[in-house]
């Protein structure tokens, strides 16, 4: 009987997936509500072949130097910040992601937020629940309307051309969109026009952040670009939370540079305690549950399991970030 290859999945994923690497390895699940400790981490994984991390497991050079054994990382995500990818790479070392799957689920929260915040939904209820409703004010909770307006879609992937779509079909905006590629599906589906970020933050009354975290686009919206947007503007951030100086934010939606934010990712997260956005009306937080539908979680367990045992195989992975390793590869 041949030996399992040995594996660690830093968090209990759902058994979708999870069924499918016991079956296929000896795994070892972390199974704490928090992940573990960098230290703790390294330790574990200083003699597996497979690895299933989350996006709050940090992968480094010092890290895999620590793993000369790994031939395959499965990140139980679509974004893949957490992991030096070209550090993988160089060492042969395997990367998987999980895209496509959370596509209509992380648009459905883009979309939510920008109605939650442009209607002031949340203030709404707190409101409520505070006894504070005493009688119809016509004068009060005044929001922005949605139907016709701009919405701006900063990198026009999967999940931002699922959400102009939405926007465009539900109520009939205008969409612009900046990105590095033109999505020529967009344009023409939708009349999308693609613009300079200064014109999208000038002309847009929604701005949705879809872009990947890099060092390009570290604090991409800060006090300057804050400053571009309408007073009306709302900013919606579903992608990662760095791509936002948060503090700017904050002090943008106090003194009423812009309307209202809405925001599934923070810098840093969990965000903490002190923060000034937590005292804000104008602002809706959610604790990054974008892809957190049943269905969706299912799906990307079962990808991150097929990532996960191809590599271990030394197949090609169904969702491979990084085919550049070839040769290199591990095996
Ligand atoms: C991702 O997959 O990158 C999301 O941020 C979490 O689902």
């Amino acid at each position: 009987m041949s030996v399992k290859p040995k594996v660690f999945v830093t968090r209990r994923i759902p058994d979708a997936g999870l069924k499918l690497i016991q079956e296929a390895t000896a795994a070892e699940v972390w199974t704490d509500q928090l992940p573990p400790p960098a230290a703790v981490l390294r330790q574990k994984v200083a003699d597996c072949d497979g690895l299933v991390s989350l996006l709050t497991d940090t992968i480094d050079a010092g890290f895999l130097d620590k793993a000369p054994r790994l031939k395959v990382i499965s990140n139980f995500a679509v974004g893949f910040n957490n992991i030096d990818v070209n550090a993988c790479t160089e060492r042969g070392v395997c990367v998987g992601n999980t895209p496509g799957v959370l596509t209509d689920a992380t648009a459905d929260m883009a979309f939510a937020l920008l109605i939650a915040a442009a209607r002031r939904i949340v203030e709404g209820h707190q409101y409520t629940l505070a006894g504070k409703w005493k009688t119809w004010e016509p004068l009060g909770h005044l929001g922005q309307d949605l139907a016709g307006r701009t919405l701006g879609v900063v990198g026009m992937g999967r999940i931002g051309y699922a959400l102009a779509k939405r926007c465009r079909g539900g109520w009939d905006m205008q969409v612009l969109y900046h990105d590095v590629y033109r999505n020529e599906k967009a344009e023409q589906e939708f009349g999308a026009k693609h613009v300079d970020l200064d014109t999208l933050l000038r002309d847009s009354d929604f701005v949705s952040l879809h872009t990947d975290l890099n060092e390009k686009t570290r604090g991409l919206i800060n006090a300057e670009q804050l400053r571009k947007m309408k007073k009306s503007a709302v900013l919606i951030n579903t992608a990662r939370g760095p791509l936002v100086d948060s503090k700017a934010l904050a002090a943008a939606l106090r003194d009423g540079t812009i309307f209202a934010a809405g925001l599934d990712v923070t810098d840093p997260e969990p965000i903490a305690a002190g923060d000034p956005l937590l005292k804000l009306p104008n602002v809706v937080i959610a604790p990054h549950i974008a892809s957190a539908t049943v269905e969706t979680r299912d799906q990307m367990a079962e990808i991150c399991a097929r990532n996960l045992i191809a590599g271990l195989r030394g197949e090609p992975l169904p969702a491979w970030v990084n085919p550049a390793v070839g040769n290199k590869r591990r095996r």
